[in-house]
């Protein structure tokens, strides 16, 4: 597989407190190897930790993403929400959108393309998320709904050179559960055909997520269609985190 320009995106969910901060450490002096350089580390904290995390990485090549927005660009009357903007002035570059369990929660697909307009205006980069639950793939509608995911998140959009998508089978996520090989690398293949199409031929990066960890990376990281991991779980964990990169850049 091309393990060039890697992609490991630390999904911390809402766990994780100022001292947790600090066990990143390792992660950053293990990124200042040569080996390294093409690989892009992001980390993707809760809203609470993101402007000390950003000061914590300052001189290095990690970055730092939020977990979601709200869809109102603007600064308004919305209790307990974060805007882009918000994001923006912090010192992230990347956000999380479209994460299942923010769907689970009621985030619709036209919700989610007002966010993805509201990060894109801030020049931030999204890793939009999508997937099919197990009832929709035990009836074969994986394809249908990865469709409908990117047709409407990304309605009325053709560029989309900051858009990284994040295929997360919503059965596989926290459930220790991944899909076979083959039908991993069709759905990531079938994700690139769809954004091809919108994107005038070029090529989006497509990470895969759910339940990856340092036992079943080396034969994740064998699908040569996998730009890169979104990691829950692992990657709360530095030494878990390190392994899983080293297992696949090696
Ligand atoms: P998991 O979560 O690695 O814990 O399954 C992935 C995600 O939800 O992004």
């Amino acid at each position: 597989m091309t393990n060039n320009n890697m992609y490991f995106v630390a999904n911390w969910k809402m766990y994780g407190n100022l001292s947790s901060i600090n066990s990143i450490k390792s992660v950053k002096i293990f990124n200042q190897s040569k080996k390294l350089k093409n690989i892009k580390i992001i980390y993707c904290p809760p809203f609470t930790l993101l402007r000390p995390l950003v000061k914590k990485l300052k001189n290095s090549k990690i970055s730092v993403g939020a977990q979601n927005c709200h869809h109102n660009s603007d600064f308004g009357p919305f209790t307990g929400s974060v805007n882009a903007k918000m994001v923006k002035s912090v010192g992230c570059k990347y956000i999380i959108l479209g994460h299942s369990e923010n769907r689970h929660n009621g985030e619709t697909d036209k919700i989610i393309n007002l966010k993805i307009k509201s990060a894109l205006k801030e020049n931030l980069k999204v890793i939009f998320c999508i997937g099919e639950t197990l009832k929709e793939k035990r009836n074969r509608k994986t394809r249908i709904i990865l469709r409908k995911q990117i047709m409407s998140g990304l309605k009325n959009m053709t560029k989309l050179n900051n858009i990284i998508i994040a295929y997360e089978p919503v059965w596989s996520i926290g459930s220790g559960k991944i899909p076979k090989s083959k039908e991993l690398n069709k759905a990531i293949e079938y994700i690139k055909s769809l954004t091809i199409k919108k994107n005038k031929l070029k090529n989006n990066k497509v990470l895969y997520g759910g339940s990856v960890n340092p036992k079943n990376i080396k034969n994740l990281s064998k699908i040569g269609s996998i730009d890169g991991f979104l990691i829950g779980g692992a990657s709360q964990k530095s030494k878990n985190f390190i392994d899983i990169i080293k297992k696949t850049i090696n």
